[in-house]
């Protein structure tokens, strides 16, 4: 898992004026909450008070209180107020808590989990066709118990889908199936490939008629999908079903914890535009899904093996080496998370950390610790420097 990134924390739409939510990322708790001016707010969990869980506690005055001694903390992560003082209190300066950036777009929104100034900070993915004529949009959110890089590697392989997905290959039936060679395209934050592919016609999809291939058994070159990773943890899958009906799925995916993400699914298509066609679309993707799920849920080891010699890649997996190239690069930039330094200071159980905010890079006296990283190299990041 990586800091510096942005990630979904809730959707715009549950996240009220009411209350709170707490939320787990990086395997961090977290608090987001609306200020007074409706602006949401994203804050490390723990109070620096004595550790209660501040996304139990209330909104008062556009702060959130925790719900142990009633501290108030303001969106900046700042305390205002701490009751057993009485009025006239004078608030330390150490009192404050993490405070990370956030924007709400498409429906979700988003916290910059990581310290780098807002120049240097890698963008949310970009969805260009959200609120375009011609294009409609709908949210699916589902839970994976799995390593978040895992989920990703699926996405970038085009070699599941004949036996993993039914309704999009032959499930090995057809003698003359293979991989097309694949043309690995880098952009300024991932890589991806698109590729032609033929699959089985099927009444129930939108595009009954477009998954073919001519006479001679060539690829309709209209026909195609492919997938690009955005940062580590967020993709979209272009799926081209003929020349004018696309379905492009952006995923912005919440690394939980180790073993399990959180896929904020936002679904774009230029076909079957009428709203009563959502719920048929939606179930659609949700059976897609569980087919991927099913296998997901199921690897070993959890995570990505630790050396090359321990899993046999071939050329179809290449997409997938390119991505670990990328992470490569991001940890090279001191930007992984230490789980092993992380797991054994937690058994100790005296210790939690913070995912480092912005303020951090110009401020000191911060109660809790920084989350351990590995140390980066300073080396250039391979696939960028290409
Ligand atoms: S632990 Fe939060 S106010 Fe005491
Ligand atoms: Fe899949």
């Amino acid at each position: 898992m990586f800091i510096n990134f942005w990630y979904p924390a809730v959707t715009g739409a549950e996240l009220t004026a009411d209350k709170p939510i707490r939320v787990q990322m990086l395997g961090h708790w977290l608090v987001l909450f609306r200020d007074s001016a409706g602006v949401a707010r994203c804050l490390a969990d723990t109070c620096v008070h004595r550790g209660g869980a501040l996304g139990l506690g209330r909104i008062r005055r556009g702060h959130v209180e925790c719900p142990y001694h009633g501290w108030q903390f303001d969106g900046e992560g700042r305390c205002q107020a701490i009751p057993s003082l009485g009025p006239e209190a004078r608030i330390p300066p150490r009192a404050k808590v993490d405070s990370y950036p956030v924007q709400e777009k498409y429906g979700l929104v988003f916290a910059f989990l990581g310290d780098l100034p807002e120049a240097q900070r890698p963008p949310l993915m970009p969805i260009p066709e959200y609120e375009t004529p011609g294009w409609r949009a709908n949210l699916i959110i589902f839970d994976i118990h799995c390593n978040y890089e895992r989920s990703i590697e699926n996405g970038l392989d085009p070699g599941h889908n004949e036996f993993v997905h039914p309704s999009q290959g032959f499930e090995g039936e057809r003698a003359d199936y293979r991989v097309p060679e694949l043309e690995i395209e880098d952009q300024q934050w991932g890589s991806g490939f698109m590729s032609v592919f033929r699959g089985r016609e099927r009444a129930n999809l939108p595009t009954r008629t477009a998954m073919r291939t001519d006479a001679e058994g060539r690829f309709d070159p209209d026909v195609s999908a492919g997938t690009w990773h955005h940062g580590p943890a967020q993709m979209v899958t272009k799926i081209h079903m003929a020349r004018t009906n696309w379905m492009h799925q952006y995923m912005f995916e919440c690394p939980v914890d180790e073993d399990r993400v959180k896929v904020y699914l936002v679904n774009m298509r230029n076909c079957l535009l009428d709203e009563e066609k959502d719920a048929k679309v939606v179930e659609r993707c949700l059976v897609v899904a569980n087919q991927d799920i099913a296998v997901l849920e199921k690897m070993q080891p959890v995570t990505t093996p630790r050396s090359a010699t321990l899993e046999i890649l071939m050329p179809a997996d290449g997409p997938i080496a390119r991505y670990r190239q990328w992470l490569r690069g991001w940890t090279d930039r001191g930007w992984r998370l230490d789980i092993a330094r992380i797991r054994s200071a937690r058994a100790e159980r005296d210790v939690v950390f913070a995912i480092p905010s912005p303020a951090r890079a110009t401020e000191k006296n911060w109660v809790l610790d920084p989350v351990p990283l590995v140390p980066g190299t300073g080396a250039p990041v391979a696939v960028q420097e290409r």
